[in-house]
């Protein structure tokens, strides 16, 4: 091959292997191998040689243009190997990683304790029953044979609505209910024994400190038939107090109390010990009261239209942030209302691992 060929064929195969990309790869092949290319042009030249020199000449072009070629197909998969390499690095993607937990949200412990509480009372056979947080005094008072005098209704523990439209409340002030027990008032003059309702909600009272907050929740019951008696109250609230704290022998008390409206009443305090300041609920030396109840107070079942000499029955309210902090070990009511982000992910829950019935909760 002649040096000018060879020096040729050198200038090509290096300015094929420089290229970058094949748009500068295609742009080496027109410029060599290209109708205008230079190694076309010397190919035209062939036609004016002599016949020996001709065919001399002629295969050493060939012998350059299949080097030239191959070195272009040569590079042409290099450049196609590395942008696939290239482009499956920029899209794979981590399968290993976990996923961010952070950005999960978690059921508030107030929504966790209300459905473990639906969970246990509806195993026994009752039903969810509502009412509105905005009340008349005869339904969170009155009807409940809540005497005028009751500390409950003064101004200074009630949050009580401006008396804009008497009409509304039948001439009697709105409140935000003081408790759930308006609610069995509701059922009980809307529906007929035999009634087995509980009530979750909201509830209002002017307090506020580490274990009050002026809106709060409370979990109420009512159990209304012939026969249901004072040993119904204390087996349904034992069986209650030994699923929902987890502890199979949970001593339970039933301690005389007074509520206006149920008659006997009592409370009810479940054992506990407390030592070094930690509180654990089971057997021990001490008690610990969790809520209320009584059988319902034939008046009440009287303002409701109920025969006492033929209906009765037992209700009970709870407070749902007590017990939730009883049974989380959470020191602090004023959190729960807070919306602060790291509380709610350290004490809330995550949908598949909240307590359930079906798990023993
Ligand atoms: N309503 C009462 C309270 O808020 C609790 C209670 C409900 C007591 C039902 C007896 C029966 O303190």
């Amino acid at each position: 091959m002649s040096d000018d060929l060879q020096h040729l064929k050198d200038e090509t195969i290096t300015a094929v292997k420089a290229a970058g990309d094949l748009a500068a790869l295609e742009a080496v092949r027109v410029s060599a191998l290209g109708k205008k290319g230079r190694i076309t042009g010397r190919m035209k030249t062939l036609g004016g040689l002599e016949p020996a020199a001709r065919k001399a000449a002629g295969q050493a072009l060939n012998a350059l243009k299949n080097a030239v070629a191959e070195a272009i197909e040569a590079r042409k998969t290099e450049l196609a190997d590395a942008e696939l390499g290239a482009r499956l690095a920029g899209e794979r993607l981590d399968v290993t990683l976990p996923a961010r937990p952070d950005r999960l949200g978690r059921i508030h412990p107030i929504s966790q304790t209300m459905e473990e509480l639906v969970a246990i009372f509806g195993e026994m056979g009752f039903t969810v029953a509502e009412g509105p947080d905005i009340e008349d005094d005869y339904h969170n008072f009155t009807a409940l044979n809540i005497p005028p005098e009751h500390p409950a209704r003064q101004e200074h523990d009630t949050f009580y609505l401006p008396a804009l439209l008497p009409m509304l409340a039948g001439g009697s002030r709105m409140v935000l209910r003081t408790h759930t027990s308006p609610v069995q008032i509701r059922t009980m003059k809307k529906s007929r024994p035999p009634i087995r309702i509980i009530v979750p909600g909201r509830t209002f009272r002017a307090d506020s400190d580490a274990t009050h907050s002026p809106m709060f929740h409370q979990v109420e019951g009512l159990v209304i038939d012939e026969s249901s008696h004072m040993g119904h109250l204390k087996g349904t609230l034992i069986e209650f107090c030994r699923a929902f704290f987890g502890v199979e022998d949970l001593p339970v008390r039933f301690r005389p109390s007074y509520f206006p409206f149920t008659e006997p009443s009592a409370e009810v305090d479940i054992g506990c010990t407390r030592a070094d300041g930690q509180l654990k609920i089971g057997h021990g030396d001490d008690w610990l009261e969790i809520l209320g109840c009584g059988m319902v107070h034939p008046k009440v079942l009287v303002n409701c239209g109920i025969d006492p000499a033929r209906y009765q029955g037992f209700a009970f309210g709870m407070g749902v942030e007590r017990i939730a902090m009883l049974k989380y070990g959470m020191p602090d009511l004023r959190p729960f209302f807070d919306s602060d982000q790291r509380w709610l992910r350290h004490y809330g829950f995550l949908p598949l691992e909240a307590p359930s019935l079906v798990r023993g909760l």
